[in-house]
């Protein structure tokens, strides 16, 4: 089967799902790539697309052991008929629990097979230098996997004479997936160190949400606020934070914890 094109749909507030995606897409060898980038507000309301003849990779964050909230309806604009997809999500090292098995229902019912899986690492959003947790990756391991992984994809379409004969995955997880409507983080937000901030706006910028304006000062809807830590990362003054008593408990205890290197695992 000819894979030649290849559409790259992706929410990634914090860069490591884009990266470890156009990874997969490199070892693939595919000659066109198309970056499909759902991480901004802008993208909540695209022309519905009908993809047909073509393979996607979908690539999403792990929120709460789950798909990103944010990222569903912005995928579920996509939709096709028995189109191959390959399905990722990116977990901070602690664990991916059933969002690979949510993401591989949520293609199916959109239309996609998903043929290939792979769930992994990329720096925990929370982390930082005081509180580590998978800093700085996906690394150069991380990033040879991503290539090895697209190679295995492309040698499973060489094989193939047609879309029906290629077999699906089973990913691991639980049916009903983990419960994240009681979450602790629901009501809490980022927010910014006046003395330190410079009014330039690129947190506003980065923000997936649209929860930040800037204009005498910087205003946060807290409710509208996912904690994807997207703004704290790209000021560069540190005036961004996420400070709350809670998260800071639950970030430190996931550095604490969950310190043991956790390497990419693949479904094929
Ligand atoms: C609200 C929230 C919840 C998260 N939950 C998990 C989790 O359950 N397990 C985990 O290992 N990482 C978790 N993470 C970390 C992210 O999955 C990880 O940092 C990922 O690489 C971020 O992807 P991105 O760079 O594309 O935004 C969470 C991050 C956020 C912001
Ligand atoms: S990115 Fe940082 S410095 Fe710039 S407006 Fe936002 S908080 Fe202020
Ligand atoms: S305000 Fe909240 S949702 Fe927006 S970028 Fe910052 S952490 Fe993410």
């Amino acid at each position: 089967m000819n894979i030649d094109t290849v559409k790259l749909a992706y929410f990634s507030p914090t860069g490591t799902t884009r990266k470890v995606l156009n990874g997969i897409a490199e070892g693939l060898g595919a000659n066109s790539i198309e970056q499909i980038d759902l991480t901004l507000p802008a993208t909540d309301t695209l022309k519905p697309a009908d993809i047909q003849n073509e393979l996607v990779i979908f690539g999403v964050p792990v929120y709460e052991g789950r798909v990103s909230k944010t990222a569903i309806p912005r995928l579920q604009q996509l939709r096709a008929d028995k189109t191959p997809a390959v399905i990722v999500v990116m977990y901070g090292n602690r664990d991916f629990e059933d969002a690979l098995l949510e993401l591989n229902d949520l293609t199916r019912e959109m239309g996609f097979l998903p043929i290939a899986g792979g769930a992994f690492v990329g720096e925990h959003s929370f982390a930082n230098e005081d509180r580590p947790l998978a800093n700085g990756r996906p690394d150069t391991d991380d990033m040879k996997a991503a290539k090895e992984f697209g190679s295995k994809i492309r040698a499973k379409f060489n094989d193939l004479k047609s879309i029906d004969e290629a077999s699906s995955i089973t990913p691991p997880g639980n049916t009903p997936y983990i419960d994240r409507d009681r979450s602790p983080m629901e009501a809490m937000a980022a927010t910014t160190l006046v003395e330190d901030c410079i009014l330039c706006g690129e947190c506003a910028t980065v923000c997936p949400v649209g929860a930040i304006t800037v204009e005498e000062a910087v205003i946060t809807d807290n409710i509208a606020c996912i904690l994807c830590n997207a703004c704290v990362k790209n000021c560069s003054t540190g005036a961004r934070v996420v400070d709350d008593p809670m998260v800071n408990k639950i970030a430190n205890w996931v550095s604490r914890n969950f310190q043991a290197r956790r390497d990419p695992v693949t479904f094929i």
